[in-house]
């Protein structure tokens, strides 16, 4: 699959929310060189920042493991198995830094509303240029414009969450990083927690330490709206996850899938063979199955949420959330029910979203049309015969391949369905909370 926030292992595979697929053994591009000022100072900058005001400012060493996530209240990995479900260090709002962590003077923070075109434009430019790529620099993630709306306008969205970093002088965006409020259920609890995402810097500014800065003024802004706990997902393993899940794709395309090498030919196989083989009905199959509308929230509701009542990490939704995640949206989300004509309850529902990437450096295909599997609940049909019709739609709408967690109930149609291994992993992460570790199946958020 694409890249992701994961690590792909293995040859021949994509990488998952960490990366997609190794296709070449060609050396690893050099990082570009910093030659010139304002970018160049940051290291310096940070350290002149640090001596004058200690406490304000992380310098990363690399040398040293983990030296910022040691100071978080986060499970750190040398720490014992825990049977807790707590938060890990209890503040208040009063205790909460009022001013934004200070940056090297050639940087500052701002709002990045995206509700305005050209900011819109520059978030969309800075992530598909510096995103999440594959190891082998050959996907880059292409999160469009809609999809970050999407993702970040929810209801009650708190606008100052949505962070970037500029340089003074050009006022080029280099650092972003967002929170959304979402209520999360940890086992028998209900937290008030801010779900991060879209944590980047450009490639001009790595490891410089901007990354700890931008979680910290998150953090802090979060702090100060009264809430102590977030959740986050990567592919990098850091103290310490809370769930560790796999990536999984279903080809659709697979001319293209071979094409581009994103996955190799197996023993005995070639096109034919693999369109024979995957080959997909037409249309869906399921009576009664159309695409979610505005009038089935309510019933979506009770649906969702009693699903998710059997996972140990989950959201909480609540009609204006099932509202704005599943309304269909084109090249966004899809979302398609089956209702019950009698009682016109929603019974069964799949959904997914659509995030392609960037092919780089091939001469024939600039983008790899990808969507992944959202939110799958089967109550009447089975798993197996509602991810096809899921399929179905897909192929319908010109995807190259599906992707999927073996979270939620996703392990039935993974294997009926043909789904390969990426070798890509997601890892689940808690801020400033204590918890048993738990499996793949007991995570229920399908983070985007
Ligand atoms: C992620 C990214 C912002 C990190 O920036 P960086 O310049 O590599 O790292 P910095 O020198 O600023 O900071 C390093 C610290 O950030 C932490 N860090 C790096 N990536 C992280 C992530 N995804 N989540 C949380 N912490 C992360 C590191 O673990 C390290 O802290 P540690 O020493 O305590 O382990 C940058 O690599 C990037 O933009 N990558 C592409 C997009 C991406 O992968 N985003 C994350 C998606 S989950």
């Amino acid at each position: 699959m694409p890249p992701k926030k994961g690590k792909s292992k293995g040859k021949n595979k994509p990488k998952s929310k960490g990366k997609s697929k190794p296709r070449t053994n060609q050396p690893k591009k050099q990082k570009p060189k910093i030659k010139t000022s304002p970018v160049v100072s940051i290291q310096k900058a940070i350290t002149e920042e640090k001596q004058k005001k200690p406490k304000e400012l992380w310098k990363v060493n690399p040398d040293k493991q983990h030296e910022f996530w040691k100071t978080q209240p986060v499970t750190q990995f040398e720490e014992k198995k825990t049977e807790k479900n707590e938060p890990i260090k209890i503040q208040t709002v009063e205790e909460i830094r009022k001013e934004p962590y200070p940056l090297p003077k050639e940087f500052e923070w701002v709002l990045t509303d995206l509700t305005n075109k050209e900011v819109l434009d520059e978030v969309y430019e800075l992530l598909k240029g510096n995103y999440v790529e594959d190891d082998e620099s050959t996907f880059r993630f292409d999160y469009s414009r809609e999809f970050l709306q999407w993702a970040l306008f929810i209801p009650n969205y708190e606008k100052d969450w949505h962070i970037g970093v500029r340089v003074v002088q050009s006022k080029k965006l280099v650092g972003f990083i967002t929170g959304i409020p979402v209520k999360i259920k940890v086992m028998d609890k209900i937290v008030e927690m801010a779900e991060i995402n879209f944590l980047c810097a450009h490639k001009l500014i790595r490891s410089k330490g901007l990354a700890p800065l931008l979680i910290k003024e998150v953090t802090r802004r979060i702090n100060l709206k009264g809430v102590f706990q977030a959740f986050y997902t990567a592919g990098k393993k850091i103290p310490t996850p809370v769930a560790s899940s796999t990536y999984f794709f279903r080809p659709i395309n697979h001319k293209k899938l071979l094409d581009i090498g994103f996955f190799m030919a197996e023993q005995n196989m070639n096109l034919q063979r693999y369109q024979r083989i995957y080959r997909l009905p037409e249309k869906p199959q399921i009576p009664n199955l159309r695409r979610f509308e505005s009038k089935d929230s309510a019933s979506v509701c009770k649906l969702v949420n009693n699903f998710l009542s059997k996972f140990k990490l989950s959201i909480v939704f609540d009609e204006k959330l099932i509202e704005w995640t599943f309304l269909s949206r084109d090249q966004v989300i899809e979302c398609w029910v089956v209702e019950n004509k009698q009682t016109n309850e929603i019974t069964d529902l799949f959904s997914f979203y659509t995030l392609n990437s960037s092919i780089l450096n091939n001469n024939q295909y600039d983008t790899l049309n990808s969507c992944y599997a959202f939110y799958n609940i089967a109550t009447t049909v089975t798993y197996v015969d509602l991810m096809k019709d899921c399929l179905v739609v897909a192929q319908n709408k010109g995807y190259d391949l599906m992707n999927s967690l073996n979270i939620l109930d996703n392990d039935i149609f993974i294997s009926e369905l043909n789904f390969k291994s990426t070798g890509g992993f997601l890892h689940f992460y808690l801020y400033n909370w204590a918890c048993p570790d738990f499996l793949p199946k007991e995570i229920g958020i399908p983070i985007l």
